[in-house]
């Protein structure tokens, strides 16, 4: 859809040189026809000079403020630290800029609700960058949540885990750092796309355990969805252990995840099939057994990830910026996703045990 788009190549603007701007912004602009890499802003003169070398941006700048004087892009990249996305997605909007923010959108609700009225005061277009909603992996689950096979679902239980002392900013709450909004904005935005359904209630336990700095490395939320479904999510950098990291249950089966050959193994039954068996009326079971004796007709089906295409993320970005095409992320599931971040924070008390 991207390459048919006969668009106007959009001036981008990259705000922020590091980790995901480095390895996937520019990249994916340069690569992009309808994007131009109009400038780059950094604080850090050496990454002004490395980008100059390595990506040849149209302009360098230390700040926000020299790029405005300079240059009007029609699309803000903003991939600096947390704290600053307010901030900088608010003045692209007032120098009528679109923004494509990295996630999360900002440090709060509170904050994202200014952010959304900017953008509608100003009439500018705001998407996050959501990359788990296009893996192969999101494709294959909607693909077996759609497919109907394991009934009517009731779980999706979902966990990350592996051991890092973390150290750097991401480690420190007055950074707004923390697995919450790191991770969190990542997996909870997935489980709310793939289960197409806003949460009821939320309970939330975070710890800071394995981390050098403050804020939380360990994230334990349940998440109960309007329908019906219980989204339970593990976010743990200080586990010694894998953890299997998709197990999804239904009325007839469940599914679960083998991370080493990225297949899904579906173990279910046809509901025609069981066997017709009336519940014991009487206080004393029957043959003292725990179980009625039946064999559940199992069947089996194994779905493998490879079967299933990655978006590109950034085709979607031109479909919305350029094409008129609505946002493959619209901002009212932003909201949504900072919305559960505030309430898991408020459910755990915001309280951080070691
Ligand atoms: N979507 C993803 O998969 C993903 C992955 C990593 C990070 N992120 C998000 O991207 C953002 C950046 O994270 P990172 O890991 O790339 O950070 P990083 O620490 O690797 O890099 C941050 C960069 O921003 C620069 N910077 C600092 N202050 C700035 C300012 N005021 N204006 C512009 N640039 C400034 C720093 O000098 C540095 O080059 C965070 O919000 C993070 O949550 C998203």
């Amino acid at each position: 859809m991207s390459s048919e788009i006969k668009a106007p190549v959009l001036k981008t603007a990259v705000l922020g040189l590091g980790r995901i701007a480095w390895s996937f912004h520019i990249p994916q602009i340069i690569c992009h026809p309808g994007f131009k890499l109009a400038a780059v802003v950094d604080p850090l003169p050496e990454r002004l000079r490395e980008a100059a070398d390595k990506f040849s941006p149209g302009a360098c700048f230390t700040t926000c403020d020299e790029m405005y004087i300079k240059l009007k892009p029609d699309l803000v990249v903003v991939a600096s630290p947390t704290a600053f996305h307010k901030q900088q997605v608010l003045q692209a909007f007032e120098h009528g800029c679109d923004v494509f923010c990295d996630k999360p959108l900002s440090l709060s609700l509170e904050e994202t609700d200014e952010i959304i009225g900017a953008m509608n005061k100003y009439g500018r277009k705001l998407m996050v960058y959501q990359p788990h909603r296009v893996t192969q992996e999101a494709s294959a689950i909607k693909s077996i949540l759609s497919e109907g096979l394991l009934g009517k679902i009731y779980l999706i239980r979902h966990s990350v885990a592996s051991f890092n002392r973390r150290s750097d900013w991401q480690a420190f709450k007055k950074n707004g750092g923390g697995m919450l909004n790191n991770s969190g904005s990542h997996f909870i935005d997935q489980l709310l796309y793939l289960n197409q359904s806003k949460f009821s209630k939320i309970n939330c336990e975070l710890r800071a355990v394995a981390t050098l700095g403050d804020a939380e490395d360990v994230v334990k939320t349940v998440i109960t969805a309007e329908n019906g479904v219980i989204m339970d999510l593990d976010i743990n950098m200080a586990a010694a252990h894998e953890v299997s990291p998709w197990y999804i249950a239904g009325s007839c089966g469940a599914a679960v995840f083998d991370p080493e050959s990225k297949e899904w193994n579906l173990r279910y039954f046809e509901p025609a099939e069981l066997a017709r068996i009336n519940p014991q009326e009487g206080l004393a079971a029957e043959n003292r057994s725990y179980f009625n004796g039946e064999t559940i007709p199992w069947k089996t089906k194994v779905i493998s990830n490879k079967d299933f295409p990655e978006i590109d993320f950034y085709g979607k970005c031109l479909e919305y910026f350029a094409g008129g095409l609505p946002p493959f992320v619209p901002v009212s599931e932003t909201r949504e996703v900072m919305r559960v971040i505030s309430e898991c924070r408020r459910a755990a008390g915001c309280g951080l045990l070691l």
